[in-house]
């Protein structure tokens, strides 16, 4: 049974390591910064840049984990996935939600955004329920005047 541990432990190890060959996950790559909406005042700029630009722009600062797999391949596929839908950074680009503020407010007002497990290791994005209200209309005010 002991040994049976002792090679359980040194192969997780050699898996872990292993594991770090793996390529995916590494291209921490922010591109330019294209166009920002024309925001309705920096407040609602400053709301979005504290909870939603690591996921949701090409302003990204990558974590030290984000360059250790398998931490990496969930921090890069998150990232990936938020700028395909919304990115505040390339926001001539119309696509996905960035078409659409109800979207975003539905995703606020709930709490799905900025998800759990993010806030629950970055505690300056979580937002309060009145930053929330206030990012909502904000971001309704930014879309009427475009
Ligand atoms: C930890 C990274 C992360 C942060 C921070 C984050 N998001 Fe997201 N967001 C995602 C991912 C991943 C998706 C795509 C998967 C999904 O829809 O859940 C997404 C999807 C979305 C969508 C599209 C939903 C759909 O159904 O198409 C909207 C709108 C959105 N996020 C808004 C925001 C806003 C606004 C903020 C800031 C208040 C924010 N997100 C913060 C990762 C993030």
């Amino acid at each position: 049974m002991r040994k049976f541990l002792k090679f359980s432990i040194i192969g997780g190890f050699a898996a872990l390591i292993l594991i770090q060959i793996i390529p995916y996950g590494r291209n921490h790559e922010n591109r330019a910064v294209k166009a920002e909406p024309l925001w309705d005042s920096p407040e609602t700029r400053v709301i979005a840049k504290k909870a939603c630009f690591n996921c949701h722009s090409n302003e990204t600062i990558w974590p030290f984990y984000s360059n250790i797999a398998p931490a990496s391949w969930l921090v890069y596929h998150d990232v990936a996935e938020a700028r395909e839908k919304l990115n505040f950074s390339e926001w001539q680009n119309g696509k996905g939600a960035a078409e659409n503020p109800q979207l975003i407010k539905s995703m606020v007002i709930s709490g799905e955004m900025p998800p759990f497990q993010y806030t629950m290791v970055h505690p300056e994005a979580r937002l309060t329920s009145e930053e929330r209200t206030k990012f909502v209309e904000g971001i309704i005010k930014t879309f009427n005047q475009k």
